[in-house]
């Protein structure tokens, strides 16, 4: 609804049930929106699980302040989303939760490139709800792109060339062997022993959203490594630089956080990068992701 005609006549509550507690407001042009009127710790009612999931759809990324919820009650909201999602590589005590850790002198962090998560897998997750625990005074934002935009934008030629191909997907670089470096420098840590086996999965460059039914990109510095049936070296200059056209600054939207502060992403049709410029503070993060379906 973000943009249109219909979605600029809405005045008010940005569009949303006059009667919701909860407001909407966009924060940039490209995606994102600040929530309030709502208590994310509480047992929600439907209605309001309603409002939140369809703000979350019209615009992609959602972010609520001063929120205070445990890790049952972060699940149990999860849950109103659809079924946890277990990290598949990311090393948790509490196998639905993910804590994201940066100490002082860590030199790498996790999510450090643009992203969609996990993407290796067959069913990526549909989105995420991330709580900030403890932030630094600055720094530490995350921003988020709507790849939505990003397939907007391209030329008919283009749309019609990657209408047709597959991307390949896979955890080498973030996870096993080749993430035993990164993992030295970072508190949170990845599977990087003989625990761990390559997951690698085909998905369509463009997918369609299964609840919007709008197009958009779905490549990814973390996790796409080429295209199905195209060499790797055939790949990837147009990787590259589909990668980098899905970051431009008009698609895109940052987020400053407080502690107690929330954002809920769709994966779909988004992609986030942590900024990693607060080399002194310590920052963390728990994060829950909500199961997904396959990607058409
Ligand atoms: C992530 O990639 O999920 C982490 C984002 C963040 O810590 O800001």
């Amino acid at each position: 609804m973000r943009e249109t005609p219909e979605y600029r006549r809405q005045c008010g509550n940005h569009g949303y049930d006059m009667l919701s507690p909860i407001t909407v407001k966009p924060i940039a042009g490209a995606l994102g929106a600040e929530l309030s009127g709502v208590d994310l710790g509480a047992d929600l009612p439907d209605e309001e699980v309603a409002t939140i999931r369809q703000a979350l759809l019209d615009h992609g990324v959602i972010f609520f302040h001063d929120q205070d919820f445990d890790t049952e009650q972060h699940k149990r909201l999860a849950r109103r989303f659809g079924d946890i999602f277990n990290h598949p590589f990311l090393i948790s005590e509490d196998p639905d939760i993910v804590t994201i850790v940066r100490n002082p002198g860590d030199k790498r962090i996790v999510g450090e490139d643009w992203h969609s998560d996990t993407t290796m897998m067959p069913e990526p997750p549909m989105g995420a709800i991330l709580i900030a625990l403890d932030v630094p005074d600055y720094g530490g934002d995350t921003l988020f792109a709507s790849q939505y935009l990003a397939y907007e934008a391209l030329s008919d030629g283009m749309k019609g060339m990657l209408g047709g191909m597959k991307a390949l997907h896979s955890d080498r670089a973030v996870a096993g062997p080749g993430a035993r470096e990164r993992d030295q420098h970072r508190s949170t840590k990845s599977r990087t022993g003989s625990e761990w086996v390559e997951t690698l999965s085909a998905h369509p460059v463009v997918r369609t959203h299964p609840e919007t039914g709008r197009k958009c990109l779905f490549v990814n510095h973390s996790y796409t490594v080429g295209f199905e049936g195209w060499t790797e070296e055939e790949s990837k200059p147009l990787l590259d630089w589909l990668m980098e056209w899905g970051n431009r600054p008009e698609f895109t939207c940052r987020f400053r956080w407080r502690t107690g502060s929330v954002a809920f992403w769709d994966n779909r049709c988004t992609k986030h990068i942590a900024v990693d410029d607060v080399h002194h503070a310590k920052r963390i993060m728990r994060r829950i992701q909500v199961a997904g379906d396959r990607p058409y």
